[in-house]
């Protein structure tokens, strides 16, 4: 039976490397199914858990984990020697970036690497990692092709951009839209044979190129929109105005206008990074990407005028942040997950630390935080902690926590996400 075949009647086997919050939904999906699936980590905690039926990112859970094990067909691992049984490996490792800012496709390199080492028969090899145009077949193809390895002979190869949003109850890995493409035409073939079976829509494009610039297309349109916004409410803050009543008021047009928000800066392992693997993919073709790098600065600007204004306010009640008592409501990079990268909140508490406030921070998805070596642990909200916080700083508004409790015994709220919205003007609560 050829691949394709294979694939479709559900009889291939399917590895994931990098059970993270791409991967490992994926790959749970795919044993959901039906299909028999390697998930491999090198994180020997992780594989542990996994085998125990628990989970650690939100959008699995342990019923999920434990249902997969149960029939046997979800194999967590560390052992790359399991990819000598797969059929189809999809690659979902981390994409950061160097000190340099440079990007850091050395995850990737493994990856494929243990791929090469243990590819025994005609194999698919899809990499979902976010990346630069040119990743697959400049990076990974060759590194496949050792020896006398050819693509469409011995291995198939493309790229699927993932566009998994964590705590989004409405898209998830088998609803939200999937686009594939090939390093050649035989590999999209083989891609959109494997994707189709657990997602409802797969989008076919001409390249592995197109399929990797479609990614970073979509995550910089995210970045330039939101450092939009962020310039804009820095102007109303100096004009006096609202800019949450302003950014409202323009999204009641009906076409033409798409609401972004401003925020304490830009977290998490995509928006922050995934803009500069495509300015410095241009810069090698003589190419200044110039709307990247503006919104960049003006996006990293955020926290420091976070900490600022904080710092006004507390003069407007005669105090200092020096010595102040800050609690910072969420930590995590966005409402309702654990994720802590890039995280702005860890820029903000760094610079008020600096200026001499003592901080504390409430967040019930990150019990812990390590801060430049300082152990920091979720304090409980209680009219306690409220009351004696000199001003209290929602960084994150996740959706369980209890508003009305904060705004009624905290002195003063700075509401950088505008998650009061609903307490309208009040005088213990100032806005972004
Ligand atoms: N998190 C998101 O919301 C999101 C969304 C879209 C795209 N992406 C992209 O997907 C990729 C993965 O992101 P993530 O958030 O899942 O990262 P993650 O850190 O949550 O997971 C990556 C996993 O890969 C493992 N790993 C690292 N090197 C490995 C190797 N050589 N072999 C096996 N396992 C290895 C790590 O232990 C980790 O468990 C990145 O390129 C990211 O930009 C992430």
């Amino acid at each position: 039976m050829d691949l394709i075949a294979m694939i479709k009647s559900k009889k291939a086997k399917v590895a994931v490397i990098g059970l993270g919050y791409v991967g490992l939904p994926l790959a749970v999906e795919y044993a959901k199914a039906d299909f028999e699936v390697f998930g491999i980590d090198i994180s020997k905690d992780k594989i542990a858990t996994l085998k125990k039926g628990k989970t650690y990112i939100e959008d699995i859970t342990d019923q999920d984990v434990a249902e997969v094990l149960g029939v046997g067909r979800f194999h967590p691992t560390c052992d790359y020697k399991e990819l000598q049984k797969a059929d189809a490996v999809i690659i979902c490792v981390p994409t950061p970036l160097r000190k340099t800012m440079d990007p850091d496709v050395s995850f990737i390199v493994d990856a494929s690497e243990r791929i090469a080492e243990n590819l025994k028969g005609p194999m698919l090899v899809v990499l979902e990692s976010t990346t630069y145009p040119g990743t697959c077949d400049e990076v990974v193809q060759p590194i496949l092709e050792r020896g006398d390895r050819k693509i469409d002979r011995d291995f198939f190869l493309a790229f699927s951009p993932e566009r998994i949003d964590p705590g989004n109850k409405r898209f998830y890995t088998k609803t939200i839209p999937k686009v594939i493409g090939g390093v050649t035409k035989k590999s999209t073939e083989a891609a959109l044979s494997l994707y189709g079976n657990v997602i409802e829509n797969v989008i076919p494009v001409s390249s592995a190129r197109v399929a990797e610039m479609v990614k970073l297309l979509e995550n910089t349109f995210r970045s330039v929109n939101i450092g939009l916004v962020n310039e804009i409410a820095l102007m109303c803050d100096r004009m006096g105005l609202d800019v949450w009543e302003i950014i409202g008021a323009a999204a009641t047009k009906p076409f033409g206008f798409m609401p972004f928000y401003p925020g304490p800066g830009l977290g998490g392992h995509c928006l922050p990074i995934d803009p500069i693997y495509l300015s410095w993919k241009a810069k090698i073709h003589g190419f200044e990407a110039r709307f990247i790098d503006l919104a960049a600065r003006v996006n990293s600007v955020m926290p420091k005028y976070v900490m600022n204004k904080t710092a006004k306010i507390l003069n407007d009640h005669r105090k200092c942040m020096n010595g102040a008592n800050i609690l910072i409501l969420g930590i995590a990079y966005k409402r309702d997950v654990s994720d802590v990268r890039e995280s702005p909140a860890i820029d903000i508490i760094g610079l008020m630390k600096r200026m001499g406030a003592k901080i504390s921070y409430h967040d019930p998805f990150v019990p812990r935080l390590n801060e430049e070596g300082d152990i920091l642990h979720s304090v409980p909200l209680t009219k306690e902690t409220l009351k004696r916080s000199d001003c209290v700083v929602i960084v994150t508004d996740h959706s369980s926590l209890d508003y009305p409790f904060v705004v009624e015994h905290a002195s003063i709220v700075f509401d950088t996400r505008n998650a009061l919205k609903k307490f309208g003007k009040r005088q213990n609560i100032v806005r972004l």
